[in-house]
């Protein structure tokens, strides 16, 4: 592990593999010589969680999937904590939720930031695999994984890596709309998560069971679509034939994320 969680506030339990059950503690964890401050929100009617990334020197803070729905509670959390947002990053155009993108542009000035190959021209920065988007001393690395759709980028940050839809825990995205691709993904999580330490934190984009964390050698061993060594042509047959109904927000919330949910 690179990083020392140095305290939360309300932790919940603490289960034997380390996995950490925290409902909306600020925690606080060594990066470097510095702190960074972690949050994670969630929104219930699509499970959605979203992460405040901050640094504790600078106070500049980042979210990752912002929702739409809980804009007043990120503005009271960046209140509280005297935190400045200067980005909002959407790990990729969302079917199932409003991005809080635009509303968060318009209340905080925050920078918009989206994969390039989203398809999506209200971003302010379009990143491509690699990126490093840097906030106070907090450098957070945009790693491409696609398959889910054709723009979804993990982030990894020293010891974590917020994965979207890309790798979700005992899952993954399904890739039977947008641009989805289960040979695409795939590869995506093999070549761009599993390649992490086993050690490092996986954060998912959501989870419908009350799980918040994972670890990439939790997933490795335990993933049902994807651990023990399953192969890629394992992983596109069951892909193929999960027979998924309609995702029943994808008709509202696609074309408002395509103007970054104005
Ligand atoms: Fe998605």
């Amino acid at each position: 592990m690179h990083f020392n969680i140095l305290y939360f506030i309300n932790i919940l339990k603490i289960d034997k593999v380390g996995t950490l059950f925290a409902k909306l503690s600020i925690t606080i964890i060594q990066y470097g010589t510095q702190h960074m401050i972690f949050h994670q929100f969630f929104e219930p009617e699509s499970s959605t969680y979203t992460y405040l990334l901050a640094s504790e020197q600078t106070r500049e803070a980042v979210l990752i999937d912002p929702v739409i729905s809980e804009v007043e509670q990120y503005a009271a959390f960046l209140e509280q904590h005297s935190l400045q947002l200067v980005y909002s990053l959407d790990t990729h155009v969302h079917a199932d939720h409003i991005t809080a993108a635009n509303t968060l542009r318009t209340r905080f000035g925050c920078k918009t930031i989206l994969h390039r190959n989203s398809g999506v021209g209200c971003g302010d920065i379009f990143i491509t695999d690699g990126a490093a988007i840097r906030v106070g001393e907090l450098q957070i690395e945009a790693r491409y994984t696609p398959g889910h759709t054709n723009a979804c980028t993990s982030y990894v940050v020293d010891g974590m890596v917020f994965t979207g839809d890309a790798l979700l825990i005992d899952g993954c995205g399904r890739t039977d709309f947008q641009e989805g691709n289960p040979a695409t993904l795939y590869d995506s999580i093999h070549l761009q998560i599993f390649s992490l330490p086993d050690d490092t934190l996986v954060y998912p984009g959501h989870d419908y069971k009350g799980r918040v964390s994972s670890t990439v050698g939790q997933e490795k061993r335990n993933n049902s679509r994807l651990g023990q060594g399953r192969t890629k042509a394992e992983f596109i047959t069951l892909m193929q034939n999960l027979n998924l109904p309609y995702p029943k927000q994808i008709d509202v919330a696609l074309p408002a994320n395509q103007v970054c949910g104005k």
